[in-house]
């Protein structure tokens, strides 16, 4: 009988980019992080992120690229990719990033750059999208995971799930009632990519497959 050879487990590193909270960065830390993942770095535009603790708490490296300390946006942008490329970076995940990445950020990552987004996109892109969605008036509200381009929040759609609330008091009710969802699409679509189950039609390059990948 041969020698019988396990396959390697190989973890997909992932860096993550944050602002604030980081419930959605715990999220992945809990779920995807030392299985699927290695999440290798953990950027902030916020010194004072609360989410920069939970990832130094589990010995992610952090760093913080504050806007005062750049000439501009696309300077700190090249400090930010350069520091990814350097922990080895292949997917780099928004999660609550309250910053617009430019055109050479994403030419540095190509195809590899993911949003989680408080709203059905196409509708309520940008800022305030659950303020906006409750202004319109909708019953239905919902999280969209999606692949990042040049535009505000326009890339390809990966995942997305909804609720149905009547009659929500307000901002704070919908997100309370969205994190669930967005904690589970999130790592989710993460462990697609990591698989290479995110396959894109070549005929229409916005339709986004997420079935496993044969073989
Ligand atoms: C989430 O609602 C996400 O959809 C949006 O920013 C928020 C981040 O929350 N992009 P957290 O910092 O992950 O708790």
């Amino acid at each position: 009988m041969g020698i019988v050879r396990l396959p390697l487990v190989e973890r997909l590193p992932i860096a993550v980019l944050v602002s604030g909270t980081g419930t959605n960065l715990q999220a992945l830390l809990d779920s995807v992080h030392g299985r699927e993942a290695e999440i290798v770095a953990v950027a902030s535009s916020n010194a004072q992120a609360p989410a920069l603790e939970r990832a130094a708490g589990r010995g992610v490296p952090v760093r913080a690229f504050p806007r005062s300390e750049y000439a501009d946006r696309a300077a700190r942008d090249e400090a930010i990719a350069s520091w990814l490329h350097e922990r080895g970076a292949r997917l780099v995940v928004l999660a609550g990033y309250m910053e617009l990445l430019g055109d050479a950020f994403l030419a540095r990552f190509p195809g590899a750059v993911v949003n989680v987004h408080p709203s059905l996109l196409p509708a309520f892109p940008g800022l305030h999208a659950v303020e906006q969605a409750l202004d319109y008036g909708v019953k239905v509200f919902g999280v969209t995971v999606h692949f990042v381009d040049g535009g505000v929040d326009t890339g390809p759609v990966i995942l997305q799930g909804s609720i149905v609330l009547e009659d929500p008091a307000g901002p704070e009710e919908v997100l309370a009632a969205l994190r669930p969802l967005e904690h589970e699409l999130l790592p989710r679509a993460v462990r697609l990519f990591a698989a290479g189950a995110l396959r894109t039609d070549p005929a229409n390059p916005r339709r986004i497959a997420t079935g496993h990948a044969a073989g």
